[in-house]
């Protein structure tokens, strides 16, 4: 078992990954000084999975538990939803001190977290994440957010939990494909903040796909590490947390030009890709680092679909987000793996040329 303690301004907590940890929940729950409710909040597919099985090791442990149902998609991760679980709250009496538990992905996890920072102005909040991309990243740094209209994860607030259990056994009930989204993310974070963790990624991706426990744990530990470093210096994502969307100006282009047909994961790693290329051209990174980096994506299986989207269109998608300002784009750059530069001074013409190239 790995411990990572995340230190924020609203106070410090820890995150702890490894195997067999869903069973010492309750215990875990109690250390906490909780005794009484608790609110689980899950979705169809993880409650058929790992909901009854929780909910009988806290009621094991003394609790009396309500299980909720929270959202079974990205339209489900609604204001309408969190009014549902607001309701749903009263009617089991919860009150200020008992806690929420986010059990499953980030659409849980974004919810869950959104419904206990809100009802009765904040109700203790354990994360439970059971998707890769959710343990290694979308769990970690206190944004909660829910959909509105079309307002995407526009409606919501910072909010830290007291305690994330990272269970790795529940990533083996994952496809290869859940697995590579969350793995775009987790070799972001090495590109631009490790080279270690991203050499050791180049070296056993195939024990990560594999889901052997020990690269698991070493994986979703690092990546969290590296989340968490950059969340500490920017809590409120003010300025620093922009690192994290390396991939992701001409990524969100894509998945609004393919209308969200090319899943995020995929969207990101063509994404770092063209972004990649970009610093090589402009000067700062080395040709080799290109390679690896489309070496390591491709691997995984991140780049094998990837659009053939009109670059007009791309192009017209980042103008509409608010990336392009007289002719100029704001990018996350690479000067090595490992490390980042910010630029609003990206020429439009640069990224026109690179954006159709062969993968
Ligand atoms: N708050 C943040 O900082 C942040 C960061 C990145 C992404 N997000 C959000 O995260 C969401 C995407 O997260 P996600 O990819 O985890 O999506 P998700 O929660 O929809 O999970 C993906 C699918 O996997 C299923 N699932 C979950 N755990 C499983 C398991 N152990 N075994 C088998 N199936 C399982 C779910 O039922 C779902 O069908 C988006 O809503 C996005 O906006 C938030
Ligand atoms: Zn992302």
């Amino acid at each position: 078992m790995k411990t990572v303690t995340v230190n924020v301004v609203s106070g410090s907590y820890d995150i702890i990954i490894g195997p067999g940890l869903l069973t010492q929940t309750g215990d875990r729950l109690k250390a906490f000084g909780f005794s009484d409710k608790v609110v689980i909040i899950t979705d169809t597919t993880v409650r058929k999975l790992y909901g009854s099985t929780l909910e009988q090791i806290l009621i094991a442990s003394g609790f009396e538990v309500a299980t909720l149902s929270g959202a079974d998609s990205e339209e489900e991760k609604s204001l309408e939803t969190a009014g549902r679980l607001y309701l749903e709250l009263t009617g089991f009496h919860a009150e200020r001190g008992t806690p929420v538990l986010a059990l499953g992905g980030g659409v849980t996890g974004d919810l869950a977290g959104f419904v206990a920072a809100t009802y009765q102005r904040g109700v203790p909040l354990i994360q439970i994440p059971t998707t890769l991309l959710a343990q290694a990243d979308s769990s970690l740094g206190g944004k909660t957010a829910v959909n509105h209209g079309q307002l995407k994860n526009r409606i919501g607030a910072f909010y830290q939990p007291s305690l994330t259990i990272s269970d790795i056994d529940t990533l083996k009930s994952l496809s290869q494909r859940q697995l590579a989204d969350g793995l775009a993310e987790i070799i972001k974070h090495g590109a631009i903040q490790d080279a270690d963790f991203f050499e050791y990624l180049e070296n056993n991706i195939d024990r990560i796909m594999a889901l052997d426990d020990d690269a698991l744990e070493t994986t979703v530990a690092r990546s969290a590490e590296i989340k968490a470093a950059v969340v500490e210096q920017d809590e409120l994502d003010l300025g620093l947390r922009n690192i994290l969307n390396y991939g992701h100006t001409i990524g969100h282009a894509v998945e609004t030009v393919s209308d969200f047909q090319i899943d995020h994961g995929r969207a990101v790693a063509f994404g770092m890709l063209v972004a990649a290329r970009i610093s090589n051209r402009m000067g700062l990174l080395d040709r080799s680092d290109v390679t690896r980096l489309k070496k390591l994506l491709t691997k995984v299986g991140l780049l094998a679909e990837v659009p053939k989207l009109e670059t007009d269109k791309l192009i017209e998608a980042m103008h509409h987000d608010k990336k392009i300002v007289e002719g100029r784009i704001k990018f996350v750059l690479l000067e090595s793996i490992g490390e980042v530069i910010f630029t609003d001074d990206v020429d439009l013409e640069l990224v026109k040329k690179v954006l159709p190239e062969k993968l």
